[in-house]
């Protein structure tokens, strides 16, 4: 595996495949902030499984974090990283400083006002802005024929895959079902933060989500009653405080009254002690043939 800091040699790697390659091989993308975990792993696995040559990125884009979150304090695990990426036979590793990405005079920012707007983007001002920004910066430096993001960061996803429709790249996106651990937490690198009490709390998000899921499939349509059950196994947890507990259409992040008509999302924001967690869950109510959306596994 090569690891490759310089925007101009990853653009060489690349150039070099593209002329190399026969009978149209593929280029699978999976960028990161680092701390990998199985999520992130289970997202290599995809790409490898989907593609001839696997690019992978290793930023913590610092354009992502608002003035009051944890930028400094993010986990950083590069060298373990590393051996992950090469261990699951990842081809090249790009991963650039602070100065090579955002060198002096930069300024372009790419803003996808309507997706947003709500949910994580109401919370975290300016965070989509910076997603969007450096997704479409790494993905004009790699050149990709598919990217690969994970569902847990569904609102992430769906302001990627609006940037890529409205300014007309050509890669597909692919959405990875979450990796979760054995009791239903979301694997996220902020779970690093949680302590042992605070990590058994942490599993109230799965709770409150498969608590939707059996009001659903127990045949009840309306929203509020699911979203009464999800708020109900929060308040339970003396730990958790929501940011948001929503019930959305998945393509629009509008709220929903009925999950009745195609897939709803259930979707959440919990803070445990200091760290934030979220975590999503399609609702299909049953006998439902069910909307997905274009970008969703089949
Ligand atoms: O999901 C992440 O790790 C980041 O938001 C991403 C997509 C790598 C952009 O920095």
């Amino acid at each position: 595996m090569r690891t490759l800091e310089q925007i101009l040699s990853l653009r060489t790697y690349v150039r070099g495949i593209r002329e190399t390659r026969q009978g149209g091989k593929l280029i699978g993308f999976v960028p990161t902030m680092g701390a990998l975990h199985e999520g992130h792993l289970s997202l290599i696995r995809k790409a490898k499984a989907d593609c001839d040559v696997v690019i992978a990125s290793i930023f913590v884009n610092p354009t992502q974090f608002g003035p009051k979150e944890d930028l400094a304090a993010y986990p950083r695990t590069f060298a373990r990283d590393q051996q992950l990426c090469m261990e699951e036979g990842v081809d090249a590793l790009f991963a650039p400083t602070v100065e090579e990405v955002y060198p002096s005079g930069f300024q372009t920012v790419v803003t996808v006002p309507e997706i947003a707007k709500t949910l994580e983007g109401e919370i975290r001002p300016g965070h989509f802005a910076g997603v969007a920004t450096v997704v479409l910066k790494l993905l004009n430096i790699v050149l990709p024929d598919r990217l690969y993001l994970g569902q847990k960061d569904f609102q992430q996803a769906l302001v990627v895959d609006r940037m890529m429709q409205d300014l007309n790249h050509p890669a597909e996106l692919s959405l990875v079902p979450t990796v979760r651990a054995a009791d239903g937490l979301a694997l996220s690198s902020r779970n690093a933060y949680l302590s042992a009490g605070e990590r058994r709390s942490a599993t109230v998000l799965y709770g409150a989500l498969q608590a939707a899921r059996a009001v659903v499939e127990a045949g009840e349509m309306s929203a509020e009653v699911a979203l009464e059950a999800m708020n109900q196994v929060i308040t339970n947890e003396p730990l958790a405080r929501p940011d948001y507990i929503c019930i959305v259409n998945p393509a629009t992040l509008n709220p929903v009254e009925r999950v009745d008509e195609a897939a709803s999302l259930a979707v959440l924001a919990v803070r445990i002690g200091t760290t934030r967690l979220i975590d999503n869950a399609i609702l299909i109510p049953p006998g439902s043939a069910t909307t997905r959306l274009r970008f969703m596994w089949p």
